[in-house]
């Protein structure tokens, strides 16, 4: 990333003449813990090497300028008077954070922004949280703004919940901001405390994007999370204590399955359920039992597809597809669903062959042609070039 950092900030530099400062950020994968964070429950995200990069430098007029070679379109917006709420353009995730940042009490100069992503878009990598993040540094450097990176990954939330409109928990951006080369991140999604663990050198993260698109803003995400609350709102009635999914147990749930409408059961129970192999994941995971911890991702896959109802016919057929090729642990579908990728752990001297032989079998099952990206966990976001 270092190095390719040098062709961005030339550009910067012909476009706004000026050298720029240059932050990076990463996107991600999750390797079990899907749609828990939200419930307060657990996830175990890992950083990956496809990152978003944004050079910046001030301006002294007061005006937010952003573009990017990728995405269509100069924006030019007045820091005194931004826009509220989304505009319904990319450029969104770079100005949530500036109107943030403002409403958390800190005054913005004026600033140039050229976004770089490698994320591909929509493909439940992240792309919009590496975007958010890396933007934050960005303007936190321009502005001598200092702040933890756990509080740096809320902040980036709230702007997705508040100026986008995507109630997303925090996994996304708390990875992207705090993810480690070579670790898994076992995040609390309610105390922010984590754990790394190592993820064994002989293994690869495969990622292959069905190259079906998703839509967080759209409803299904949303209404997931509602479906949710509303199971927490019944089971108040018997354990007023409970504040979210994560503080009722499988036993509970299961005594007042008959009290609870049927489609929020199977909510409650996949989040219940999947809190408890993200925990089992931890110990496998810790214990090298890789082929322990790829049964609980097939588990969590079947979960999501039956009883959460995220997953489609593409990300299915990929996560099938992958059974019996060589070196192949486990998988699942990685991400908000409704489209994306799915993750494979696979032998690393295997991960070569197994990426041609399932992007073969999935072009032939789909009549898509398939993305797969060989990766490592990496690193989460910093500055890489100051200006
Ligand atoms: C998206 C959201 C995350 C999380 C996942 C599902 O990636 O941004 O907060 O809810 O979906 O686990």
């Amino acid at each position: 990333m270092e190095m390719e950092s040098s062709g961005l900030s030339q550009r910067f530099a012909e476009w706004a003449g000026v050298r720029p400062a240059v932050f990076s950020a990463p996107g991600r994968v999750n390797l079990i813990g899907e749609h828990t964070d939200y419930n307060d429950g657990f996830v175990m995200p890992s950083a990956i090497g496809l990152g978003t990069r944004v050079a910046a430098a001030a301006r002294d007029d007061g005006q937010l300028v952003i573009r990017s070679e990728q995405f269509p379109g100069e924006f030019k917006f007045d820091l005194d008077h931004p826009p509220l709420h989304s505009t319904g353009s990319w450029c969104d995730y770079v100005l949530g954070v500036a109107v943030v940042l403002q409403q958390a009490g800190h005054s913005l100069r004026g600033a140039n922004l050229w976004v770089e992503s490698e994320v591909p878009i929509g493909a439940g990598l992240s792309s919009s949280a590496a975007i958010e993040v890396a933007c934050a540094l960005a303007l936190m450097k321009l502005n001598g703004i200092v702040m933890p990176m756990a509080e740096v990954a809320r902040l980036c939330q709230r702007s997705e919940n508040s100026f986008i409109g995507a109630r997303v928990g925090i996994m996304d951006q708390f990875v992207s901001c705090l993810g480690k080369a070579g670790h898994a991140l076992m995040l609390d999604c309610r105390s922010l405390e984590f754990d790394l663990i190592p993820v064994p050198e002989r293994v690869r993260m495969v990622v292959c994007n069905t190259m079906v698109k998703h839509q967080h803003a759209g409803g299904e995400y949303n209404r997931r999370r509602e479906e949710c609350e509303e199971g927490v709102r019944i089971l108040a009635r018997w354990y007023p204590e409970i504040r979210a999914l994560r503080d009722v147990s499988a036993a509970k749930l299961a005594e007042h399955e008959k009290d609870i409408p049927e489609t929020i059961f199977r909510r409650c129970r996949h989040v219940v359920e999947e809190n408890e192999r993200v925990q089992e994941g931890g110990r496998r995971l810790r214990g090298g039992d890789l082929s322990g911890f790829g049964q609980l991702m097939r588990e969590s896959h079947r979960s999501l597809r039956d009883l959460y109802e995220v997953s489609c016919r593409e990300l299915d057929v990929m996560v099938e597809t992958a059974e019996g090729l060589p070196g192949y642990y486990g998988g699942r579908m990685t991400g908000g669903g409704f489209g994306g990728c799915t993750l494979n752990l696979v032998e690393a001297t295997h991960a070569e062959v197994f990426a041609d032989l399932i992007a073969g079998r999935y072009e032939r099952a789909m009549g898509i042609k398939p993305a797969v990206y060989i990766c490592s966990a990496a690193d989460g976001a910093r500055e890489i070039l100051r200006g």
